[in-house]
């Protein structure tokens, strides 16, 4: 039982190259932002489990005691499997969802259920309490979008800037802190639903769309081989090249079928004011980014922000390599992430 409250944190994290060519074993460069989800435990004497999620607009309860009553056997620490359609009834059962349930807010409630009844909280990490939350994060994921390849949930747990392939993890050193901009379309989409259609587009035309998860993975490992020689010694030489990855790798995503009328906007927004943006995650929506190259004046990325945001897009500028998942104890907290909890 916790006796006071305990801030945690795990960063945002966006797909520089490979999304959806991961799934099917090739490379993924998937890095961690300096924009983080907090998450606050805070001990109750009211008997309750009331789990809060603002941004989504989720808020729930239950009884300790009911829960605690539970036959929980199939979810022991140290033993991370997938949760069997059974059990996932079982899940909803316990939650109070109907059988066919399948939005995201009803997901996500399930995956804080499985996750709260099966972890025991400790606040120290070492590599094996990592490789722990990775794992249980891994399950969480798989509750909301099937069959993940895993990338997602290694960044956010290791943070800085990895290369994932088929569950191989390595962290580049010393990632430059290139500056992007996170636009959000708000366009909803399917991550599930989108990594079913590259399937199938694969298995309708193998001669056309296995060359493009190939080229995918080329463009992955030379972002990688560029990444590394900037940490070297940077040049505006190698933006360009970044920029020229950037637009290949978005063509090869819409060939895919991934991509989204808000995402061809966002890629001619950015591409007025002479910056390149790909999709990062699933696509059909969702999110983007834009390399904002060293040179650039400050006022020419508001006036982007501006153009952006007048689309009904949300955008962030941010950094990539930022710190995996963290606790942070409630004594020392800086004031940027006190404003960031004065939402939750
Ligand atoms: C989603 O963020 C990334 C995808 O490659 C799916 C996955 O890797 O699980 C589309």
């Amino acid at each position: 039982m916790l006796s006071e409250v305990l801030l945690v944190s795990a960063p945002g994290k966006v797909i520089l190259h490979g999304e959806h060519a991961v799934v099917h074993g090739k490379v993924a460069l998937a890095v961690a932002l300096n924009l983080r989800t907090f998450l606050r435990l805070q001990p109750h004497s009211n008997g309750k489990v009331d789990l809060n999620l603002p941004n989504i607009g989720i808020q729930r309860a239950w009884d300790v005691a009911k829960l605690q009553m539970l036959d929980t056997s199939f979810l022991k620490q140290g033993d991370v499997t997938a949760l069997t359609p059974e059990q996932m009834e079982k899940l909803k059962e316990v939650a109070g969802f109907p059988e066919d349930c399948a939005d995201h807010e009803h997901l996500a409630v399930l995956s804080f259920l499985y996750l709260y009844l099966s972890i025991c909280q400790s606040q120290r990490w070492t590599e094996e309490s990592l490789e722990l939350i990775n794992k249980w994060a891994f399950q969480g994921e798989r509750v909301i979008h099937g069959n993940p390849s895993g990338v997602d949930n290694a960044v956010s747990t290791w943070g800085g800037a990895l290369r994932y392939q088929q569950g191989k993890i390595s962290s580049l050193k010393r990632p430059p802190a290139l500056k992007i901009l996170l636009t959000n379309t708000k366009v909803p989409r399917s991550t599930k639903a989108l990594v079913a259609g590259v399937r199938s587009r694969l298995l309708k035309f193998p001669e056309i769309v296995a060359p493009l998860l190939t080229s995918i993975d080329a463009i992955s490992l030379e972002c990688e081989r560029l990444l590394g020689e900037m940490a070297a010694a940077p040049a505006p030489e190698h933006y360009l090249v970044l920029e020229e990855l950037i637009d290949m790798n978005q063509h090869h995503l819409n060939a895919l079928g991934v991509g989204h009328a808000s995402l061809d906007r966002l890629c001619q927004v950015t591409m007025a004011h002479g910056l390149h943006s790909k999709l990062t995650g699933a696509g059909g929506g969702g999110c983007g980014i834009t390399l904002l190259r060293p040179d650039l004046e400050q006022p020419e990325v508001e006036a982007m922000k501006q153009a952006l945001t007048s689309c009904g897009f949300d955008c962030w500028e941010t950094s990539i390599g930022a710190p995996g998942v963290s606790v942070h104890m409630a004594a020392s907290l800086d004031p940027p992430v006190r404003q960031a909890l004065d939402g939750l």
